[in-house]
């Protein structure tokens, strides 16, 4: 007779209704970006509770409370906690035995500003987040957004102390995006017709990757450099480039959050569900490329375990010399942000 039961006469057999759930994912920072990730998180559906905190006394209580009464609209069971935490780290007990940290705390830029120019400001901020994460959540895989991004990354693994598989940073899959984004606008097609690929830093060394591009026109999947003359293509990526600073330059106070937060939930759930989806992320790369020792913009498999391996493509003679640049320039700041 389950069929005359209403969900909350239900509720004993399981407090999320019945389909298999990831347990908890938790979310540092309340700001736009952090908040929309705990929303799509908890429009997924799929876990049970999402952990949402900020230094802001009663900001992600406040937030929390405002997705958990869009449930009944929207339909999805996952409970959202709001918590705020204290400099002294109290509060953190909320992220315990989170399985998936996303670290989206520290200032945004401001117009003219580049991410680098965040990275002291920042690295206090995440150092401090990283270390109550290693405290709280000892287990969990962390995803980094703070900017600058791939310092960030490698100052949470130092931070944290975990493996560098289980510390892996959202850039490629925003960046990616953008470039997807511009290529459909320019050739007028459907957004799902579209592959691009960008690796490198989320910074002046971003590589966008037009030899792995391709269409899918009438059935047929066509390279991107055969649709576009080459002085096009590389408007779009000097444009995918400068993606967020055009946002941050519009919005005037802020950055962009619909599309960053959209990469970083995705890459939380690949990791959830231990999807083995091949998503460009900020990585540890040790060997790849012919590239040693250093958080970098690559093509990853995701899994329960965060990075499974990293994936090579192949690249043109330049877009292989532009990463190992933006190799050499990422490993020079991030063996600086280990004494920030
Ligand atoms: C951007 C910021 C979030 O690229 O780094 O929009």
């Amino acid at each position: 007779m389950t069929d005359a039961l209403t969900p909350a006469q239900q509720a004993p057999q399981s407090s999320a209704g019945t389909r298999r759930r990831f347990g908890k994912v938790a979310v540092i920072g309340a700001g736009f970006y952090g908040s929309t990730t705990a929303q799509r998180l908890a429009e997924y559906d799929i876990f049970e509770t999402v952990v949402l905190t900020d230094i802001i006394e009663g900001r992600p209580e406040g937030l929390a409370l405002d997705i958990n009464q869009s449930r009944p609209i929207e339909g999805f069971e996952t409970k959202v906690v709001g918590q705020t935490t204290k400099p002294g780290g109290e509060g953190y007990e909320a992220i315990a035995d989170s399985s998936i940290v996303i670290i989206t705390a520290g200032v945004p830029r401001k117009p003219g500003m580049s991410r680098m120019d965040l990275l002291e400001t920042n690295a206090k901020i995440v150092r401090e987040v990283a270390e109550n994460i290693a405290k709280h959540a000892p287990s969990a895989v962390v995803i980094v957004v703070s900017n600058p991004l791939d310092e960030m990354t490698a100052l949470t693994q130092i931070a944290t102390g975990f493996p560098k598989n289980r510390v892996m940073g959202q850039a490629g899959m925003l960046d990616t995006a953008r470039f997807s984004h511009f290529v459909a606008e320019e050739l007028g097609v459907p957004i799902a017709a579209v592959r691009t690929l960008t690796l490198g830093s989320h910074g002046d060394t971003m590589v966008p990757v037009p030899s792995q591009c391709f269409v899918t026109i009438d059935g047929v999947r066509r390279p991107l450099v055969e649709l576009l003359p080459a002085e096009k293509i590389e408007e779009l990526v000097t444009r995918t480039r400068n993606g967020g600073g055009e946002i941050v330059a519009l919005l005037k106070t802020g950055s962009a959050y619909f599309a960053p937060s959209a990469a970083a939930a995705r890459m939380a759930r690949a990791i959830a569900e231990d999807s083995g989806r091949i998503l460009p992320v900020c990585a540890w790369v040790d060997g790849e490329y012919d590239i040693h020792g250093v958080y970098l913009g690559v093509e990853a498999e995701i899994g329960a375990e965060g990075v499974r391996r990293v994936v090579t493509t192949p690249l043109t003679d330049s877009e292989l010399a532009a990463l190992r640049e933006a190799a050499a320039a990422v490993a020079a700041k991030q063996a600086d942000v280990a004494h920030l």
